[in-house]
């Protein structure tokens, strides 16, 4: 195996980024990317619209382990290992539903809303030692949220929450103030596969420079109903430090959140004239712009995408093999948004962004395409440099690094250093995040 410390070149000076392609391929990689990575960070879990109620409850995965969140009887949201305190069995067993009460089916001890050991067949064949108090529902070590969206990590000493996020708080907070009365996860979800390593959808996923050659149908198909693309939009990647990233770019096509655009019809004008005239008043113009005119395609570290997009798409992936991982997609809307308004957004959604859209199935093509190529072995590098000796356009793949010099300073133990490229490029001292207040346009 290529050392871990040279998996990367990392030379801005000249120009410079390569990705070993065993990070992409190699069973040794992939296990250290558990322990230094999924066992290390905070990991998503769920938003707390999904359960709603007492007594709702969501099942996942989460980097292999079953987990489950529910909203317990006074109201507070609770994560849980799902494995029996007794001898091991998942104590959920549904993806979603209300429960008062969650029953092993194995000897049937009960459990309630949080996760405390209130019932078991036969309870007197247990000798003194015995303690109900030590034997209820585990929690993950550490659980944490900001503004609705719920984390949970395995490592006991992270950092919070908030500081783990770093420059990604801004722009989940871009998100999350479109809406008066909060953001709620439509029910359902798109699950898929992609036979490909997980950090090619990383990639992807903030990838400004596939969107046109990629997706090409979807322009044509934007042709097609009148709608100009110039294929020059203005855009912006930046590193929000910690490894999370982002895509900026002038939107090409209508948002249900205040931009209009001539396949919602004219009678969605007024609407949404109305909606953007709230966001004016609360926040500005400036800031109502780049909510509503601008789409954010947002990576959190590791593993996290949300794709303010033509939608508001959450999508996780979990690796189960190092050319295999596990796709879970879910589409948020405004709670003020109903009938119409809410039609149009889900369309928008599933023409894009849905599993059978434009993009989807394209994005997959391509990730297949590439982890294919990767048995080529003869070929050991991918190449990541573009714009990196200029200042960052959206179709360059500055965020793209920004994700690998965190994921390799996690893999192979190095010190993290990630204003230099920027530093360098720009002639000055000129960090990241001092970018990211400047150009907050
Ligand atoms: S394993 Fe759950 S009650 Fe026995
Ligand atoms: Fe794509």
């Amino acid at each position: 195996m290529v050392n871990l410390k040279d998996l990367i070149i990392d030379r801005p000076q000249d120009g410079k980024f390569k990705v070993h392609r065993s990070t992409m391929t190699s069973d040794e990689i992939f296990g250290l990317e558990k322990e230094r990575i999924f066992d290390r960070c905070w990991l998503y879990v769920g938003h707390e619209s999904e359960v709603e109620n007492i007594g709702d409850y969501r099942r996942r995965v989460v980097a292999g382990r079953p987990i489950f969140f529910n909203r317990d009887q006074d109201g507070q949201i609770r994560v849980f290992l799902n494995t029996c305190p007794h001898r091991g069995a998942m104590i959920c067993r549904r993806d979603e539903g209300n429960a008062k009460i969650f029953q092993c089916f194995y000897h049937a001890w009960s459990f309630n809303t949080k996760g405390e050991l209130v019932g078991m067949p036969d309870e007197a064949g247990y000798g003194s030692g015995f303690d109900r108090k030590e034997l209820g529902l585990s929690p993950p070590p550490r659980v944490d949220s900001y503004r609705g969206f719920y984390f949970l990590s395995f490592n006991s000493k992270i950092e919070d929450l908030a500081t783990y996020l770093a420059g990604a708080k801004e722009y989940l907070d871009l998100i999350v103030d479109q809406t008066e009365l909060g953001l709620r996860t439509i029910r359902g979800s798109n699950k898929y596969h992609i036979k490909a390593n997980w950090k090619l959808l990383v990639e992807n996923s903030i990838d400004g420079y596939h969107v046109f050659p990629t997706h090409q149908t979807y322009w044509d198909y934007m042709a097609l109903e009148g709608m100009a693309i110039p294929k020059n939009r203005p855009g912006i990647g930046r590193a929000l430090g910690n490894g999370h990233a982002v895509m900026e770019n002038d939107c090409l096509y209508g948002r249900p959140i205040a931009f209009w655009n001539p396949l919602f019809g004219e009678e969605a004008k007024e609407p949404i004239a109305q909606i953007r005239a709230r966001l004016v008043k609360k926040y500005g113009e400036e800031r109502t712009v780049r909510m509503a005119e601008k789409s954010r395609n947002l990576l959190i570290f590791p593993n996290l995408i949300i794709n303010d997009t033509t939608s508001i798409t959450v999508r996780i992936f979990w690796p189960t093999a190092p050319d295999y991982m596990e796709v879970t997609a879910w589409e948020m809307a405004t709670k003020e948004e109903s009938g119409p308004l809410l039609a149009r957004r889900l369309d928008n959604f599933l023409t894009f962004l849905g599993p059978g859209g434009f993009a989807t199935p394209d994005d997959t093509e391509a990730l297949e395409s590439c982890q294919m190529g990767f048995n080529a072995r003869e070929l050991e590098w991918s190449d990541i440099s573009r714009g990196m000796q200029r200042a960052p356009e959206g179709k360059d793949e500055l965020q793209i690094r920004a994700f690998w010099r965190r994921w390799h300073s996690l893999v192979a133990e190095t010190p993290y250093e990630e204003n230099t490229e920027n530093g360098v490029r720009l002639g000055g001292r000129v960090s990241d995040l001092v970018q990211l207040g400047a150009g907050d346009d």
